[in-house]
């Protein structure tokens, strides 16, 4: 069973709190300037996992790439332009409905990688950035009474980071174990204590996640975790114990078949179900090529599935401590 929040409604901060920030304190966004370390395919795994007919959930994909959009969720999308619409005039959101039970969908796309052009001139133009990404999401968020608010960005030390860790309440930090990848959480750290302390940002790190690791590999697993652990001191965050483990065919059906991983272990089993019924109706015991299931990889994505499922309610578990310690 998965942990769940409290309602909205049942909020302890709810009053204390400004309405724009009260709307705003179920926003993670998941961030790392270096690319490839599992930003979009933890957003989305997350996101699917945690939302269904009682508890619904938006996925705001902050990235000019809009993998989250079309290669995740496989949705068409409108190429980033509502989002970049919302930044640059506060015009109102458009939100992608059920795109999956309970889950919302901003679309990301292109568009968005005007954001930069836009930040440079705007001094001239009085362009405010976080203002309008806050009071744009704000509304949405009271709109929709969203269980949980989960944004994707881009790779890359863009403006639209900045604007994003300015207005989400919690931050997520995945990283694999490479050099590479922990430098960027390194910066990250950085970054996030630099925004908390100019602006006072609301921002909270939650933790860091280890992705594409190997979960046999106990040992160095340990070592990074505990580096990772001692960069964070500080913050007040922690690792998250679990890993998201490396499963490459699992990754490519995933994104060829914008399937969730619960939608994936569903289309394993019922491609092997049908692949013995070949079989079995054949006579033999060896498919020739053309009868075996082509358009899977992956065998046996539980355990991937199992890893987002963990990380899901520890992801809960967190906001709900968070939640408590900021009501006591
Ligand atoms: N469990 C996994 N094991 C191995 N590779 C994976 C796994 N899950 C996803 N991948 C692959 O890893 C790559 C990076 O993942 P993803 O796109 O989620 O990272 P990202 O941080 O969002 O990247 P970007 O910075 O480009 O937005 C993708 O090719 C994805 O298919
Ligand atoms: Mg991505």
């Amino acid at each position: 069973m998965m942990m769940r929040l409290m309602d909205r409604k049942e909020s302890p901060m709810a009053a204390k709190t400004d309405p724009q920030l009260s709307a705003l304190r179920r926003v993670v966004l998941v961030a790392n300037q270096k690319g490839g370390v599992g930003k979009t395919s933890i957003t989305t795994a997350l996101a699917s996992l945690i939302a269904d007919d009682t508890h619904r959930v938006l996925v705001v994909d902050a990235d000019p790439q809009g993998n989250a959009t079309g290669s995740d969720l496989g949705v068409v999308g409108d190429r980033g332009r509502s989002l970049m619409m919302a930044l640059q005039y506060a015009e109102p959101l458009q939100v992608q409905q059920d795109v999956r039970p309970g889950l919302d969908l901003v679309c990301g796309g292109p568009f968005l990688a005007q954001v930069g052009a836009l930040t440079a001139t705007a001094a001239q133009t009085g362009l405010d950035l976080v203002a309008n990404l806050r009071k744009t999401l704000a509304d949405v968020c009271a709109e929709g009474g969203y269980t949980l608010v989960l944004i994707d960005s881009g790779p890359g030390d863009a403006p639209l980071l900045d604007a994003l860790l300015r207005t989400a309440r919690y931050l997520i930090v995945p990283t694999k174990d490479d050099d590479a990848s922990l430098e960027g959480v390194e910066l990250l750290a950085r970054r996030y204590l630099m925004a908390k302390e100019r602006d006072g940002a609301m921002l909270q790190l939650l933790g860091v996640v280890l992705f594409d690791a190997n979960p046999r590999a106990t040992a160095r697993n340990g070592q990074v975790l505990e580096d990772l652990d001692s960069m964070l001191e500080g913050s007040g965050a922690t690792c998250f114990k679990t890993m998201i483990r490396s499963d490459r065919a699992a990754a490519l059906d995933l994104r060829a078949a914008h399937l969730t991983p619960v939608e994936l272990v569903e289309a394993t089993a019922s491609a092997s179900k049908a692949r013995l019924a070949r079989l079995s109706r054949a006579g033999r015991h060896r498919a020739e090529p053309d009868e075996v299931e082509q358009r899977l990889w992956s065998r046996d994505p539980v355990p991937l599935a199992s890893d987002y499922q963990a990380l899901a309610r520890e992801l809960l578990g967190r906001v709900a401590a968070n939640e408590r310690a900021a009501s006591a």
